[in-house]
């Protein structure tokens, strides 16, 4: 888990300040002399080019002229213009995507492929929908701008033309990003998995080697952007980013991701099995202890109303979800928590009740996935939402090692957006970091997870958090 060591690196400052960005790469030490992967090409050379349709992906190369985004130097107006290097520091996390399919082919990604005996067509199958870019002539560029930014064959000769402006450029077929239901569908794909070829994380993948996958809408989008939230961002998106927004949309579609997959019966299974990836690891991955001193390590869950022994399904992002529909839509709270309950149920039944559940459940999640996205996060409402993950009734759910990840995240995309809101000082933010790290330590080693050691790690930055409000 080399991202809990970054975040507590990296993540110490207001994001949008360049001065926390600066910090952070000063203590990585990003030496800016990372190769170019890709020899720039005018924009200009590309745009002709014989057979590129207009939907087309256009590739790295057709980005990366010095007068586009391959500038050295963050010079530019109205965006950066360095984009294609932040994309390849490889010290940083900004850098992960560019070396996405390089990984593949190092020592850990060969370890897994051979463990699972995968041939040059398993590896298109099992692991290019997520390592490298669908569509793109050249897997070696990894997870490439169009690979978020969406393919570029119909807008890439008008995106920077003068009057032009970002709806525009969405209409002409440019991701809208900005957009937290859009982009929480782009990520998601990849950072829990999507119905493309060569997208799904499944246990047989995880059991050979492959690392856990978390993820958090905002936190995540922190560490791999690469654009500034200036004056000018301001006027041409409408905005800058909400933090708290962005996470509680990205719960709300994490939520609904992992049930519209779950509901698939080609996903579901594996052999005679249920697919593991969809429930609680450390359900089945606890040491068992039934000799004399026999030890029993499981903790009640009123979240989930199963007998024990059962595996539960990972339930992470409901229980965020849970939080934030408690402030900002108490209305759908009470029926979302009891979908939650009756889908856990429904696991003790049969398959065709589970699934009708998820499905009432997921219709829960839409429906607060568009409040989230339409409601305002003012500084009573964050500070409730934060109060509200530490409270009894919800901490009394993190028995499970993802759903603990999920709550340190969220309690440190919440205090940043109240920073960037400008609702609460930086320097009374960093005061609280030493906390914040403090329960991100609590998550650090999977196998020394605790859960009761965990939520007092919780109680603890919830407290002093309080102090400001
Ligand atoms: C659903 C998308 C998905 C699939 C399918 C997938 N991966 Fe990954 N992989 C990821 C993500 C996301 C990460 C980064 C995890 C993190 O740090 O949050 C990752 C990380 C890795 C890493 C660690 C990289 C590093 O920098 O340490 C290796 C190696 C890897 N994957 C290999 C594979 C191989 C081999 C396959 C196919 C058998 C595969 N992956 C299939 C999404 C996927
Ligand atoms: C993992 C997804 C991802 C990849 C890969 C990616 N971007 Fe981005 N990019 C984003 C997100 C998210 C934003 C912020 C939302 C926005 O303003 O559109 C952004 C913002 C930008 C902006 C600033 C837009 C503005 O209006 O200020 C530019 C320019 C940009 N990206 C160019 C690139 C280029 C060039 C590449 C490839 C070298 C690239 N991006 C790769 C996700 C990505
Ligand atoms: C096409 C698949 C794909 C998409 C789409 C994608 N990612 Fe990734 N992302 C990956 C893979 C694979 C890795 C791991 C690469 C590695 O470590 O070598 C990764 C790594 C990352 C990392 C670094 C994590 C770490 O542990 O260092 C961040 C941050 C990240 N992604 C954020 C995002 C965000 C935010 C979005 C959406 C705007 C997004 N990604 C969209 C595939 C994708
Ligand atoms: C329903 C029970 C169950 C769940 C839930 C489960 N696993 Fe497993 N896992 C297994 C079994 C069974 C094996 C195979 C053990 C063997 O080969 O001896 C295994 C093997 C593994 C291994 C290889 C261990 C080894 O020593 O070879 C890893 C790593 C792993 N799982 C990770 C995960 C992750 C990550 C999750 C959550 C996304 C998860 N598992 C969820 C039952 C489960």
């Amino acid at each position: 888990m080399n991202l809990r060591r970054l975040l507590t690196a990296c993540r110490t400052a207001p994001r949008g300040g360049l001065v926390a960005f600066a910090l952070c790469f000063a203590m990585v030490g990003a030496a800016f002399a990372a190769a170019f992967a890709v020899s720039p090409a005018p924009v200009q050379a590309q745009n002709g080019a014989p057979g590129g349709s207009l939907r087309a992906h256009q590739g790295v190369a057709s980005c990366a002229g010095s007068t586009c985004h391959g500038r050295s130097v963050a010079s530019g107006t109205p965006v950066r213009q360095d984009e294609l290097l932040r994309w390849q520091e490889d010290s940083s996390p900004s850098g992960a995507h560019s070396r996405a399919w390089r990984v593949i082919g190092e020592a850990r990604g060969q370890s897994i492929i051979r463990r699972m005996g995968l041939d040059a067509s398993g590896v298109q199958r099992e692991c290019a929908g997520c390592h490298a870019s669908p569509g793109a002539a050249r897997q070696a560029d990894g997870v490439d701008c169009e690979a978020c930014h969406g393919a570029a064959g119909s807008w890439i000769s008008t995106h920077y033309a003068v009057g032009t402006s970002h709806r525009r450029n969405v209409s002409q077929g440019m991701t809208d990003l900005v957009d937290a239901r859009v982009r929480a569908g782009v990520c998601l794909d990849c950072h829990l998995s999507g119905d493309g070829k060569g997208q799904f994380i499944a246990h047989r993948i995880m059991a050979a080697g492959h690392p856990r996958i978390s993820f958090e809408l905002d936190l995540f989008s922190t560490l791999q952007a690469h654009h500034d939230e200036d004056a000018d961002y301001v006027q041409r998106k409408g905005g800058r980013t909400n933090s708290v927004r962005m996470w509680a949309v990205g719960q709300a579609e994490a939520v609904k991701r992992s049930l519209e997959l779950f509901s698939q019966p080609g996903k579901a299974n594996e052999g005679i099995f249920p697919e593991f990836t969809f429930y609680d690891c450390h359900s089945c991955h606890r040491r068992i202890v039934d000799g004399e001193e026999a030890v029993v390590t499981a903790l009640p869950n009123p979240g989930r109303p199963i007998p024990a022994g059962m595996p539960p399904f990972n339930d992470e992002n409901m229980i965020m979800l849970f939080a934030a529909a408690k402030v900002m839509a108490p209305d759908l709270a009470a029926t979302f928590d009891g979908r939650t309950k009756a889908f856990h149920r429904a696991m003790m039944g049969s398959r065709a009740e589970t699934v009708a559940s998820a499905q009432a459940l997921r219709q829960t999640a839409d429906a607060l996935s568009s409040r989230m996205a339409g409601a305002s996060f003012g500084r009573e409402q964050t500070f409730a939402i934060m109060d509200t993950i530490a409270s009894e009734a919800i901490s009394d759910r993190f028995t499970d090692y993802e759903g603990s990840v999920q709550s340190v995240m969220a309690i440190d995309t919440l205090l940043n957006g109240l920073v960037n809101g400008g609702m609460v000082s930086g320097s009374a933010a960093s005061g609280l970091r030493v906390q914040i790290n403090e329960a991100y330590r609590a998550v650090k080693e999977p196998n020394a997870y605790q859960p009761l050691a965990f939520r007092r790690a919780l109680g603890g930055a919830i407290r002093s958090i309080r102090s400001l409000r």
